[in-house]
């Protein structure tokens, strides 16, 4: 049975194939093997689909169309259950979800050149947090999607065991590895015991001392970094002319988090923007949240905050550019207060490093070294929050995007290969 190894990220997805040459990811764009996790409709082709970067192209081209991105976040929430509407009908988002997961594995039969009945499928720690029905569910839910998909024989493997698993293959000396995943949508940590001598042993279970996982992500930051810096200059914060009454957050809260721009798209959204537009003490700022539900902007938002977010990771300060708003808007923002902004989120952070070490029974001093991997653990202040709780530990990287999926393929290889 042929298999693959598939990592589909809240942010980025990739697959990996198991052939004559060994585990290796295949092509999905082109001759890239990462692929942004976004989908377009393109309403003016019969909702024709798009996948990855080709996806937010169409949208920030200005077509018109629905994109969708961290699609994952929703296995977590309650629009497990939900429809989005397309040009003429609506469709289940765990259906967008499967035309992602097909399309996936059809670049990775090209990439064979023979079908794939098999996945070796990455799944977060937790996808919901303090309750195990619900994380269940979400399993369960992509276990139906990926048999929507195709694949007939289907396993679950943690995301940051799968990183342990690629880290191991340059490991030279035994050692107690913390894996830190920390992605768009999910943070995962696992402590394995690894090495030369253990890396060919068919069962590995006493070596996973622990995992912890929290819903605490990319996407996250970019929700604080955007209700911080971008939402006041669309009139968060600002009255009502009425009593003095706040500007009420709810739409603002929608447009600043990728999983729920959507729901800023329809009629009542724009009609409550309208009826807050006019009572507002600053007619000039609702303006432009006007402005951005009227002509779906809010995506370009999201991936303006994603760029500025980004830009902080190397420089103290930047400026979001939202001249696509309004002529020569821009909200500046500096890393200082990024950080302050995700100080909640760091903290939960440090507590599930912090269980995963009680967990595995172990002190802090233990841990030999710290593999960092997904792009969120790029952020400066994220790094040092793992690396402080771990003194004695070296830190060392991957491929920050790709090792997840690459452990799943060396994973699928033992399975079938
Ligand atoms: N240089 C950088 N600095 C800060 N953040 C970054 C950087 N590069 C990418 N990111 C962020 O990393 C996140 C994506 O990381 P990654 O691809 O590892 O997530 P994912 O695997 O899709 O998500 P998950 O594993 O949580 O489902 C995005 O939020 C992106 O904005
Ligand atoms: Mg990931």
């Amino acid at each position: 049975m042929n298999a693959a190894g598939f990592d589909f990220g809240t942010s980025n997805s990739a697959i990996g194939i198991v052939g004559g040459n060994g585990a290796r990811l295949a092509p999905v764009e082109g001759d890239a093997t990462m692929l942004p996790s976004a989908v377009f409709f393109d309403f003016n082709d019969h909702d024709k689909p798009f996948y990855g970067r080709s996806a937010i192209d169409s949208y920030t081209a200005g077509n018109d169309g629905r994109l969708m991105r961290s699609l994952k976040t929703i296995l977590s929430t309650s629009l497990i259950n939900e429809r989005t509407a397309l040009s003429k009908r609506s469709i289940l988002l765990t259906d967008v979800i499967a035309m992602f997961t097909r399309h996936m594995r059809s670049c990775a039969e090209e990439a064979l050149g023979a079908p794939i009945e098999a996945v070796v499928h990455g799944r977060p720690v937790r996808f919901v947090e303090g309750d195990d029905a619900a994380d269940r569910l979400a399993e369960d839910t992509l276990r139906a999607v990926a048999q929507k998909a195709g694949y007939s024989d289907i396993s679950f493997v943690y995301e940051p065991i799968a990183a342990a698993t690629q880290y191991e293959q340059s490991a030279t000396r035994e050692e107690i590895v913390l894996v830190a995943d920390i992605g768009g949508g999910t943070s995962d940590f696992s402590i394995v015991r690894i090495g030369p001598e253990r890396r060919g042993a068919e069962d590995r279970r006493g070596d996973i001392l622990a995992n912890t996982g929290v819903r605490v992500g990319g996407t996250d930051f970019d929700r604080n970094l955007s209700m911080n810096a971008v939402m006041p200059l669309l009139g968060l914060g600002s009255e009502l002319v009425d009593k003095s009454l706040p500007m009420p957050r709810s739409t603002y809260a929608d447009l600043a988090w990728w999983p729920t721009i959507n729901l800023t798209y329809t009629s009542k959204a724009l009609r409550e923007a309208n009826e807050v537009h006019r009572l507002a003490v600053e007619p000039q700022k609702t303006a432009r949240l006007l402005t951005v539900l009227n002509k779906h902007l809010g995506h370009r938002i999201a991936f303006a905050v994603e760029g500025g977010k980004i830009a902080l990771t190397d420089a103290e300060r930047t400026a979001i550019a939202l001249a696509f708003v309004e002529a020569g808007l821009e909200a500046p923002a500096t890393r200082d207060e990024f950080e302050e902004a995700i100080e909640r989120e760091l903290m939960r952070l440090r507590i599930s490093v912090w269980d995963c070490l009680a967990l595995a029974d172990l002190q802090d001093t233990d841990i030999d070294t710290v593999f960092m991997t997904g792009g969120s653990s790029l952020v400066p202040a994220v790094e040092a929050v793992v690396a402080q709780e771990l003194t004695n530990a070296s830190v060392r990287r991957g491929d920050d995007f790709l090792s997840v999926a690459m452990g799943l393929t060396l994973e699928a290889q033992k399975r079938y290969g």
